[in-house]
């Protein structure tokens, strides 16, 4: 038994930053982790395994549909799947091992298992109990799921199977259109699987601004993947390793079949905190199973924390990232603080869709006067040289004040593009400010900047 200023419970990227950021301020920290590597869903089945997938296959697509063009000719590259998995493997132990050095490195204890809180102020984990003043709960999430639809992660796969098919599907159906449904699907669609999308709303990628829904569909359905919309799916059967998936037309409450060899059901995550205790330490929940904390945290019971995706707000790596830090800080006696306003996210497709603040579904629903400046990728010399001219740049300001409330960028690197943005937005900045900024030329930040001007007096490419 050891005694700790805190004991972080999940090692994702929510616990691992807290830690180290804990054991950064002077707080004698462990972290308890139940899989052989550190870095939870994110590194180890989520967003870095993915990338690499996303990675490779779109250097495939480059290949296949853009070098000849650039006078790169010659034999296209065929897809070695168990190389490819390999390499996503070795991308995954790479990072879970770079956790591990920064683990030694800030002298933080891996406490090797699975933990639960038998009491405030003690963790449990294997036989051994341990002390600390301070317990962080960072359990993350797991797919939620469909009632009635059994995951046998072969043939019918989340997005975990999905990182590892014994072979590249002929015909997968994805249900759900958001993030997960969206990457994985590309992923497949690359490597030549004909992709059905079913989604029960109207649109895909629920919550977005509505003419990124528009454009980003048309561009995947150029990438060959075809989408059934306001589609409640019903149930999936399996027999003899195929599949057979029952939907209902919303319109017209129709029922509908589809056969194929996978099914990746990618309708959303819940929060996992199972075998945590929770419920006997008295710990309150919200009704959609996440764990209540006040401003700073912490919950109903003192001293026991809780962050990421076990509470509530969107399940993003990044946001769980500034809420371990801002925990720490606060256990510390420092100021820590997250502003929810200003968390980007982004869909690693080709192209990119990232996005932050508001959308003008949301502005106009709250009736708040706004304007907007867009620019097409088409007006930027790097995009149109590098083929990706598809997307725009949409940044939405005050109509009286031109404080910007919102972007959102789909084309190439938006992910990367957004940051200009939310840096722009903590600062409270104009559009103004942006345009008035020298950006260098040529890149793919001068579509930021046009579309700052284009919120002002106009684009000067357009
Ligand atoms: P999601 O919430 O993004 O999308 C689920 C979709 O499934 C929704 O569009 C929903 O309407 C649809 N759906 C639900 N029930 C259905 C039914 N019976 N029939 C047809 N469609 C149905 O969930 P997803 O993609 O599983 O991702 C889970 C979480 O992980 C999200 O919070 C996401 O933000 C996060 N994530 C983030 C990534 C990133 O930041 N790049 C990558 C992967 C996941």
């Amino acid at each position: 038994m050891a005694s700790y200023d805190v004991i972080v419970i999940g090692s994702g990227p929510g616990g691992y930053v807290a830690a180290i950021r804990c054991a950064q301020l002077g707080l004698r920290t462990a972290c308890v982790e139940g899989r052989d590597t550190l870095g939870g869903t994110c590194l180890n089945i989520g967003c870095i395994p993915s990338k690499a997938l996303l990675h490779a296959t779109h250097m495939l697509h480059e290949a296949e549909h853009n070098f000849a063009a650039m006078g790169l000719k010659g034999k296209t590259p065929t897809v070695d799947w168990k190389q490819m998995l390999s390499y996503k493997d070795e991308v995954i132990g790479q990072n879970t091992k770079g956790i591990e050095f920064l683990f030694k490195k800030n002298k933080i204890d891996w406490l090797k298992g699975w933990g639960s809180i038998p009491s405030a102020g003690k963790v449990a984990v294997g036989d051994d109990t341990h002390e600390a003043k301070h317990i962080i709960v960072a359990t993350g999430s797991v797919p939620s799921g469909l009632p009635g639809i059994e995951i046998d992660e072969k043939t019918v796969i989340t997005s975990t199977g999905a990182l590892e098919l014994g072979k590249i599907p002929k015909k997968l159906v994805v249900i759900g259109a958001g993030v997960i449904g969206l990457e994985l699907g590309s992923v497949y669609a690359r490597l030549g699987a004909e992709v059905q999308v079913i989604e029960y709303l109207e649109t895909i990628t629920p919550g977005m601004d509505g003419e990124v829904q528009k454009t980003f569909q048309k561009l995947l359905t150029k990438q060959g993947l075809s989408f059934t919309l306001g589609a409640a799916v019903q149930g999936v059967e399996v027999t003899r390793g195929k599949a057979t998936v029952t939907y209902r037309a919303r319109k017209d409450d129709s029922e509908h079949t589809l056969e194929a060899d996978t099914v990746l059901v990618a309708t959303g995550r819940k929060p996992y905190t199972d075998g945590l205790g929770l419920a006997d330490l008295g710990v309150e929940m919200t009704d959609r199973g996440q764990i209540r904390t006040d401003a700073h945290w912490q919950t109903n019971v003192k001293g026991i924390y809780a962050i990421g995706d076990a509470v509530t707000g969107p399940m993003l790596a990044h946001k769980a990232e500034d809420e371990g830090m801002a925990t720490a800080e606060v256990i510390a006696g420092k100021a820590g603080h997250v502003n929810y306003g200003v968390i980007p996210a982004v869909i690693y497709t080709h192209p990119e869709v990232a996005s932050v603040g508001k959308t003008e579904e949301e502005l106009k629903k709250d009736g708040h006067a706004y304007k907007v400046g867009k620019f097409s990728f088409m007006g930027n010399g790097r995009a149109k040289a590098n083929f990706a001219a598809d997307g725009f740049v949409k940044i939405i300001a005050d109509k009286n004040t031109d404080r910007i409330l919102g972007a959102h960028i789909i084309g190439p690197m938006a992910g990367d593009l957004i940051h200009e943005l939310c840096v722009a937005m903590e600062f409270g900045a104009a559009a103004q400010d942006v345009a008035l900024t020298c950006h260098a030329h040529p890149t793919y930040s001068e579509a930021v900047r046009e579309a700052a001007l284009a919120c002002g007096d106009g684009a000067i490419h357009m």
